[in-house]
Order: C-alpha cells, then sequence, then structure tokens
C-alpha cells in the first residue's frame, strides 16, 4: 500500500470498479492532452511572443492553435449562437430589461417577439433560477408536443415528453430503467458514440454490438443485428433494447425508411424497447431524415393485427446540435411511446431524485421546437443565421472530404450529415510495428502523432468501435478555415513517407 492510500478511504481499488471499467475516448488521453497544449499556448500567449511556446517536455510546439475535433461543441469553434436564442435569455435571465422594453427595442434592437416570447415564458415558469417540476415546466413539454405532431403528422402527449439536461442525461435515465440486472444487454451500434457502451458498462449490464455495413453507407443490416441478438441470447444475455443513432455519430448516416420499418418490426418481434437517438436530425444533408415516431405510427395505422401496438419507443432529441449547437447549456427531451404506466410512474420518480433539468436549457428547448415563424420580426434574422451555419457545414465537411480524397490510404464516404467524418486509414506494417513498440494501438498512435505535429485532435475509430482489422478516426468538420487541413495533409504524407513499406 502507498502512502497516499493509507491516508484516505477512497483509492483506485475500492472505488466503484463499473465506473473504472468504463470507457470514453471522446474526452480521453488525446482530448487530455490537446487541453495541456492549448494551456501551454495561452500561457505564452499572455506572457508576450518573445519565448516560443513550449510542450510538456520543454521543445517548441510546431503549431500555434490547437483545434479540436474531437467532439461536436460548436460553439466552442466558430458557431454563433443564434440571435433570437440569446436575446430571450438575456430577459430571461435579468427580468428587469423587460421594464424597458422600449429601450431593449430601440436602443438594442431587440424585436417584438423576443420580449413577447420571454414574458411568456416567465409566465409560465416563474424564474429561471427556480426549479421546475420534474419533468419540465408543462408549457414547454406541450411546445415540444406540437413540435412533434407537426413534424411527424401524428399527434403526442405532452405527459410523455420528459426534458432532459441533454440528451445524455435522457439516455443515463432510460438505461438505468432499462437495465435491471447483469444480464441485461442492449444492442448497440458499432461503430457507435461512446455514452452507451460506457452508461452499459457503469450499471454493470452488457453491451450487445451490431455492426453497420460500411459498404451500404453505414446502414443497418438486419441480418447483423439478428446475428448479434442470436448470439447474446445463446450466451444467456436478456436483450431488452436496441439503440439506434439516427443519424448515426460517427458515421452521418441517416436511415431509410425501411431500415427503420425494419428494426421496429426486430423489436416488435422480440420485445425490445427502441432507443431512438435522433440528436442530429436536423443536420443532413444527404437524404432525408425519418424520425422513428412517425415510420412506428405508420406502420400502426396499416397494420389490423396489433402487431406494433405495444412498441415501446424513446426518442431523444437535443438542443446540443443541429444549428442551435448550444451544449453547454444542457438541454434536451426524450419521448416514450408505449411504455407501461407503472415503468413510466418509476421513470417519474428516477428523474425526480434530481429535481429537474436546468431550466435555462429547457427554454432554449422551447424556442428550437418553437422558432420565429415566417412573419415574425425575429424571422428574417433567424432564417438566414439558420442557412448560413448549415451551408459553412456542409461547406467544411466538403472541403475535409476533398482532402481525405487525395490524402494516401484514407477512404472516406461522402459526408452525409451529423457532424462527424469517419474515413478508414490504411496504415503502412512499419506503422503498426511503431505503434506497438510506443505501445499504443495503430489509430491511436496516427491521431497522437497528428496532435502532437499539428494540434489537430480527433478521436481514434478504437474509441466507438470499428470491425477487427480496420482502422478509423473520427473527426468533425465544425472548425473553420481550410488552414488546419492543409496542415493535416502536410503532416499525412510525411506520416506514410516514414513508415512506408
Ligand atoms: C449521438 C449522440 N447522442 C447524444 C449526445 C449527447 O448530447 P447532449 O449534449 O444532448 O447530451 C451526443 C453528443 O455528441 C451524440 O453525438
Amino acid at each position: 500500500m502507498t502512502s497516499s492510500q493509507q491516508l484516505r478511504s477512497l483509492t483506485i481499488d475500492n472505488i466503484n470498479p463499473h465506473i473504472c471499467n468504463a470507457q470514453y475516448a471522446v474526452r480521453g488521453e488525446l482530448a487530455i492532452k490537446s487541453e495541456e497544449y492549448r494551456a501551454q499556448l495561452r500561457k505564452s500567449h499572455k506572457s508576450g511572443p518573445p519565448t516560443p511556446p513550449e510542450s510538456p517536455d520543454s521543445s517548441p510546439l510546431p503549431f500555434d492553435k490547437v483545434i479540436s475535433a474531437n467532439i461536436g461543441n460548436p460553439q466552442q469553434l466558430d458557431q454563433k449562437p443564434i440571435t433570437f436564442f440569446r436575446q430571450v435569455l438575456a430577459c430571461l435571465e435579468n427580468p428587469k430589461l423587460l421594464d424597458h422594453a422600449d429601450v431593449l427595442e430601440s436602443t438594442f434592437g431587440y424585436p417584438k417577439d423576443v420580449i413577447e416570447r420571454a414574458r411568456w415564458l416567465l409566465s409560465e415558469i416563474g424564474s429561471v433560477g427556480a426549479y421546475s417540476q420534474s419533468a419540465g415546466a408543462p408549457a414547454i413539454r406541450e411546445s415540444v408536443a406540437k413540435y412533434i405532431e407537426e413534424r411527424d403528422g401524428f399527434p403526442a402527449d405532452s405527459a410523455n415528453i420528459y426534458l432532459s439536461a441533454g440528451a445524455s442525461s435522457g439516455v443515463n435515465t432510460l438505461m438505468h430503467i432499462i437495465c435491471g440486472s447483469p444480464k441485461t444487454g442492449v444492442l448497440v451500434p458499432i461503430p457507435q458514440y461512446p455514452l452507451y457502451t460506457a452508461t452499459l458498462s457503469v450499471l454493470n449490464a452488457r453491451c450487445v454490438p451490431y455492426y453497420l455495413d460500411e459498404s451500404k453507407a453505414w446502414g443497418t443490416s438486419m441480418e447483423v443485428i439478428k446475428e448479434s441478438y442470436e448470439k447474446a441470447i445463446a450466451e444467456g444475455t436478456d436483450v431488452r433494447a436496441i439503440v439506434v443513432i439516427n443519424p448515426g455519430n460517427p458515421t452521418g448516416a441517416s436511415l431509410s425508411e425501411s431500415d427503420i420499418e425494419s428494426v421496429i418490426k426486430f423489436a416488435a418481434e422480440k420485445k425490445l424497447v427502441v432507443m431512438a437517438d435522433e440528436v442530429y436530425q436536423t443536420n443532413v444533408f444527404v437524404g432525408q431524415f425519418h424520425s422513428f415516431k412517425r415510420v412506428l405510427r405508420q406502420l400502426q395505422q396499416q397494420d389490423k393485427e396489433g402487431t406494433f401496438e405495444h412498441v415501446e419507443l424513446a426518442s431523444l432529441h437535443s438542443i446540443s446540435k443541429g444549428m442551435v449547437g448550444e451544449c453547454g447549456h444542457r438541454g434536451g427531451y426524450f419521448e416514450l411511446v408505449g411504455f407501461d404506466k407503472e415503468v413510466q410512474a418509476q421513470i417519474f420518480k428516477f428523474i425526480s431524485i434530481v429535481l429537474c433539468p436546468p431550466v435555462i436549457g429547457q427554454c432554449l428547448v422551447e424556442m428550437m421546437v418553437n422558432p420565429p415563424k415566417k412573419g415574425d420580426p425575429s424571422y428574417e434574422l433567424y432564417n438566414s443565421e439558420v442557412s448560413h451555419v448549415k451551408d459553412g457545414l456542409y461547406k467544411r465537411a466538403t472541403a475535409l472530404y476533398e482532402a481525405f480524397q487525395k490524402m494516401e490510404g484514407v477512404e472516406c464516404g461522402e459526408p452525409q450529415g451529423s457532424m462527424y467524418l469517419f474515413p478508414t486509414i490504411n496504415l503502412p506494417q512499419k506503422a503498426y510495428a511503431a505503434a506497438e513498440e510506443a505501445g499504443k494501438a495503430p489509430d491511436d498512435f496516427y491521431c497522437l502523432r497528428l496532435l502532437d505535429a499539428t494540434g489537430i485532435c480527433v478521436v481514434p475509430g478504437s474509441g466507438f468501435g470499428q470491425k477487427e482489422g480496420t482502422l478509423h478516426l473520427r473527426t468533425t468538420f465544425l472548425a473553420p478555415g481550410t488552414e488546419w487541413v492543409g496542415r493535416w495533409n502536410k503532416f499525412h504524407e510525411e506520416f506514410m513517407d516514414k513508415y512506408r513499406d
């Protein structure tokens, strides 16, 4: 026992081992190192330019900016908040401003609908400094239900809408409810956003991986899902749910309506809860977003035998992504369809234990689902800001995709949506050997070298899961400009030259 272990109650050997075992690469070793580099650069900028910035081993850094392409965090890069949202938030945080609505309008250019929305929200929630109801403010849940109704063309009931502190908190809630024993299994797409595997680890439940089909633009393959399910059942796993991320992270793929139908049919047959993570529903370049809720309602409408009547669907959305990008405010919701009333009561109790989601985040959810409409004073600006963000994302995605096309050994599908590209990287054998010598997986090794040489932080494919024998990396396309892409290109050439067989 070390002296530190003798002095404290908690040691790495006696805390919850399920936390220690959980993996979350999006904020793993590379992200931590990139933050160290960023702090160093900040320090050297503050103390003036004469001394060059230094790396942890005291040698100068070969770059002057860290590019955080590891995480879908739009406003950390260059995405600007939507003006309407922030003007309303300013009034919500400081309601005294509303006593001077004329000044807000004439001096600060706050349009009338900003003031009206802020007054209405305050009349519904009281104060953003007060707890709300556990599932969120009723009026905001009504707005969400209306949005879903308009999106899908089928009714939605606000009693089944639960506001959450981002979609992550919704996933956490649902997983806590689903994972009843260490034998509980949840089908999770691979590659996947590691929230799912990490949460299952923390809850000591089983991840049942099913691989997405890279050759079909990362679509789902029912054959593969069935195989994974059967294998898990044969191993004694009690498979209770299937997660689908649509549009995908890290793949960006939007599922076709028929893929969604197949998943729902399978879920109905095997009595599986469907968890539809739809946080990227507005980040679609190729194809179209189809909500699981709409497809389920259509199936229910067509089917006279009640096959789909009891399908349990939880669909999640968030203010973090899309053109909103307000991840720091932590807002989201999930809608439950077909859940047993007693189970729903336990979900309500569970979310009540943490009191309520952040109220400012709830207000942003309201504005996301109920933005200014044509004819409203804020509409023109809102619309141009949203289009600007959307066009910018597509342009950046395309520029990055084109750069990947030129990189030796890199294969990348066309950008389809979400905020990421997930190229395959084919590295020479010598790079594998160098990685082994450094005690790293080959994709980790490449990404670490990339960070050290260029300041660009991406996530190795192993962080999301990848088929054995393949290597990938995930990069966001949120960072502005093309200069960093050029830096990456140069690094790649040098890396390949160094390790070419
Ligand atoms: C697929 C997916 N689901 C959920 C989340 C979590 O989002 P939130 O910020 O709403 O918790 C993310 C974040 O990147 C994501 O990519």
